[in-house]
C-alpha cells in the first residue's frame, strides 16, 4: 500500500521536479517520502508501516492468527489466519497472500494487513498466509522474490508441516493475493510456477504496482523501482515490474484465474489495464476479470477499510477465492 499523503506527495514532486537535479541537500543519499529517506551515513527512516499488531483471536471477526518461520536458516516469518468456526475436518481454500509498500516499508503484521486478513480470512471462509519478506533499502530487491517464492513452497508442498495447513488447507484450491507491490510479488509467483509442479487455482490483484507508462504523475513511483533494485540492468524495461516487455512470461503465467481490482484516480491505472491487455494477447489461457472503482485511489480498501466500496471489494474477494463470482 501507499500511504494516504500519497497523491499530496505525487503533486509536490511534480511542482519541484525542475528542482529534483540540485543535488540532495546534505546528507539524504535519496528520499522517496512519503515511504522512506535514506542518508549517506546508511541510516533508513521509514515513514509508514512501522507498528507490530500482534497475532491472536480477533474480537470482531473470531479468526485466530498466529507466526510461523516459513525458513528457520533465514529466520522469515509468515503469519497464519484461521477463521473461527473452521470444524475440525473442515478443508478450506487457502490464500497466499503479500502485502504492499513500494517494496521498503510495511510489514505483514502492521496493523494495516492484519486487519485486512482477519477480515478476509473470515469473509472468504478461508485459512490465510500473509508473507513477510524482507525489505530494500537493506535487501534490494530480487530478494523479496526469492522470500516470496520459499513462503510459497513452504505453504503448498507441506513440508512446513504447520499444524493448522495440514488439518485446513485444501490444496486443490490454492490462491495468491497481493496489493501493491505485494501484488508484483504474487504476479511473478505465477510466472514461476509453471513447471514446478505447484498447483494454483487463481489470483487476486490489488492495485498491483506494474509501470509501463512514462507519466509525470508516476515519477515517485519509477524512482522506487530503481532504488528498490539499484543492480537491475534492464530498469524499467524488467518484465518484473513492467510485464508486457515479456509476452513470453505473461504467456507462462501458471493458473487460469485472474481478479484485477484498480482505481480510477489511481496513477498506476493504465499501467494496470496494459497487463490485462498484455495477458490476452500473449495467448496465455486463463480469464482475467478486471473491475474499475470509480472515484477511488490507490488500495482505497486498506486506507478506508470500513467504506461501502472496500466492503463491495472484500465480498468480490470472498467469492473469487470461493469460485462463485
Ligand atoms: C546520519 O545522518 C542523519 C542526518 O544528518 C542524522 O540525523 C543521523 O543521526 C546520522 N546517523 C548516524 C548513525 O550517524
Ligand atoms: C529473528 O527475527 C526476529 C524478528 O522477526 C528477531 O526478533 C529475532 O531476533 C531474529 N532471530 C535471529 C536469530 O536473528
Ligand atoms: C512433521 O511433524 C511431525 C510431528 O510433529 C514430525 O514427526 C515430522 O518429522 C515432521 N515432518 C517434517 C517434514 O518436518
Amino acid at each position: 500500500m501507499f500511504p494516504a499523503a500519497f497523491f499530496t506527495a505525487t503533486a509536490l514532486f511534480i511542482f519541484s521536479s525542475t528542482a529534483a537535479r540540485r543535488p540532495p541537500p546534505n546528507g539524504i543519499l535519496y528520499d522517496l517520502s512519503p515511504f522512506i529517506r535514506v542518508y549517506a551515513n546508511g541510516t533508513v527512516q521509514r515513514f509508514i508501516g512501522q507498528e507490530f499488531a500482534p497475532p491472536g483471536v480477533d474480537a470482531a471477526t473470531g479468526v485466530q492468527s498466529r507466526d510461523v518461520k516459513y525458513s528457520s536458516t533465514l529466520n522469515l516469518t509468515a503469519r497464519i489466519y484461521l477463521p473461527g468456526n473452521a470444524a475440525a475436518n473442515n478443508k478450506l481454500p487457502l490464500l497466499i497472500y503479500y502485502h504492499g509498500g513500494g517494496f521498503f516499508t510495511e510489514s505483514a503484521f502492521s496493523p494495516t494487513y492484519h486487519r485486512f486478513l482477519n477480515s478476509l480470512s473470515s469473509a472468504a471462509g478461508a485459512i490465510a498466509v500473509s508473507v513477510n519478506y524482507r525489505l530494500a533499502p537493506e535487501h534490494p530487491l530480487p530478494i523479496a522474490y526469492e522470500d516470496s517464492w520459499l513462503a510459497l513452497k513452504w505453504a503448498i508442498s507441506g513440508a512446513g508441516n504447520d499444524s493448522w495447513l495440514k488439518k485446513h488447507a485444501d490444496f486443490q484450491r490454492v490462491y495468491l493475493g497481493g496489493d501493491s507491490a505485494g501484488g508484483n510479488l504474487a504476479h511473478n509467483m505465477a510466472t514461476r510456477i509453471g513447471g514446478s509442479g505447484l498447483k494454483i487455482e487463481g489470483m487476486f490483484l490489488n492495485c498491483p504496482y506494474f509501470i509501463s507508462r512514462s507519466t509525470p504523475e508516476l515519477q515517485l513511483l519509477r524512482d522506487v523501482w530503481i532504488h528498490a533494485y539499484p543492480k537491475d540492468r534492464r530498469g524499467l524495461n524488467d518484465p518484473l515490474v513492467n510485464p508486457a516487455m515479456d509476452p513470453g512470461g505473461l504467456k507462462r503465467v501458471g493458473l487460469k484465474h485472474i481478479a484485477l481490482y484498480m482505481g480510477e484516480k489511481d496513477p498506476l491505472k493504465e499501467s494496470e489495464w496494459d497487463y490485462k491487455k498484455g495477458l490476452e494477447r500473449s495467448g496465455w489461457k486463463g480469464k482475467v476479470e478486471a473491475v474499475e472503482f470509480k472515484g477511488e485511489g490507490h488500495v482505497f480498501n486498506l486506507l478506508q477499510p470500513g467504506a461501502p466500496d472496500a466492503a463491495a471489494m472484500l465480498k468480490m474477494i470472498a467469492a473469487f477465492i470461493n469460485n462463485e463470482q
